[in-house]
């Protein structure tokens, strides 16, 4: 039977996948704590709808960095989409394309950026780790930039990758047929396996010294940091813990939102990602303020059971979800959408 919701498919998905890789998807860092509370801090708010609003139609069109979408829900970067589709990442676009959303496209990627921004029938971004050589990683911001792609977005939150004690035991590594295509000899001849670099705020002044294209940061939880991304010119923000598989302990994507939002004061356009499984889920990060949001691990398991259509399936799921939300909250558009709406518990 086809699923319901993002939770039907999860646990649909797994039977799809062999156990180590479902592992390295579903898994955070150490004890999973931040992991589970992206989750957690969801359930713990709770909505005040209005009634009596005439809520015929209900508007969900918006913009992210002047990019029209037809929702506030776009695809996460997430890596090596080979480990459980033959189409990988080229599979992946043409859903959110067809959903009319955005896909941030990671440099993990197991389809080249040229690959994948030819299977695209939408707007793409592409997520950055920089590398000690910083010629190669200039070349790959200016291959996005020559494929077309919309923005560039800096993961700041793994100087180091956090211990994913699933993967250990699992002895977990990604087989030789599923390569990082963005690294392929022909692309890239002298950096094969480049070596990551510990980025600081000069790395984010050199990336924005070396494109024209929107600059956002991914991975920043407080208002601190969102405050000096706005000294450096930065153009969004996306509020994340990387789905829990980094610093563990560190506090829920949603728990963060509100002082971001608050400090940016729309200087920059702030999105989340983290947790979201329901329609509800989205309208409560909109009401804290985000603009957007992103989804991770469910395109996985829609991409895991069905390709294309799976992925296609899970966005329109959260998208009539919500629909749904916003008719029962009596929030006809996004602008409607306010923090009263919410209340904490
Ligand atoms: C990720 N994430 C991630 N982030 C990033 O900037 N570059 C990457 O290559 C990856 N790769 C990756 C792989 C897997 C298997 C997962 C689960 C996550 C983090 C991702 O962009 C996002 O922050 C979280 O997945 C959002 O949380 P949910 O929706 O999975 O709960």
């Amino acid at each position: 039977m086809e699923p319901l919701n993002l939770f039907e498919y999860e646990v649909l998905a797994s039977k799809y996948m062999e156990p180590a890789i479902w592992d390295y998807y579903q898994g955070g860092s150490d004890d999973e704590v931040t992991l589970k509370s992206n989750r957690a801090s969801f359930e713990r708010l709770h909505l005040r709808p209005r009634v009596l609003v005439d809520v015929t139609t209900i508007d969900m069109h918006t913009t992210v960095q002047g990019v029209p979408i037809s929702m506030p829900i776009m695809i996460a970067p997430t890596a090596f989409h080979r480990l459980v589709h033959t189409e990988g990442e080229c599979a992946t676009v043409r859903a959110a394309g067809n959903a009319d959303t955005v896909m941030v496209a990671s440099t993990f990627s197991t389809c080249s950026l040229e690959e994948t921004a030819r299977a695209a029938c939408g707007p793409l971004w592409f997520q950055l780790y920089v590398y000690r050589d910083l010629h190669l990683s200039q070349a790959l911001v200016q291959r996005a930039e020559a494929s077309g792609y919309r923005a560039i977005v800096l993961t700041v939150d793994a100087p180091r990758l956090g211990r994913r004690e699933r993967d250990i035991h699992n002895a977990f590594t990604v087989p030789a047929s599923v390569r990082i295509a963005n690294f392929a000899r022909d692309l890239l001849p002298d950096a094969y396996i480049p070596e990551p670099a510990v980025i600081t705020w000069d790395t984010v002044k050199w990336l924005r010294s070396i494109t024209s294209l929107p600059v956002l940061l991914k991975g920043i939880l407080t208002a601190d940091d969102a405050l000096l991304a706005c000294e450096h010119g930065i153009d969004g923000i996306i509020v994340s813990n990387h789905g829990g598989r980094q610093l563990d302990g560190a506090v829920a994507s949603i728990d963060a939102l509100p002082e971001i939002v608050q400090a940016v004061a729309g200087k920059c356009e702030v999105y989340m990602d983290g947790g979201i499984r329901r329609g509800t889920d989205v309208l409560k990060a909109l009401a804290l303020g985000a603009r957007a949001v992103l989804i991770g691990r469910p395109v996985l398991w829609g991409l895991a059971m069905n390709g294309s259509a799976g992925v296609q399936h899970v966005l329109e799921l959260l998208r009539s979800e919500l629909s749904l939300a916003m008719t029962l909250a009596g929030c006809p558009a996004l602008t409607e959408i306010r923090h009263s709406l919410i209340q904490r518990l």
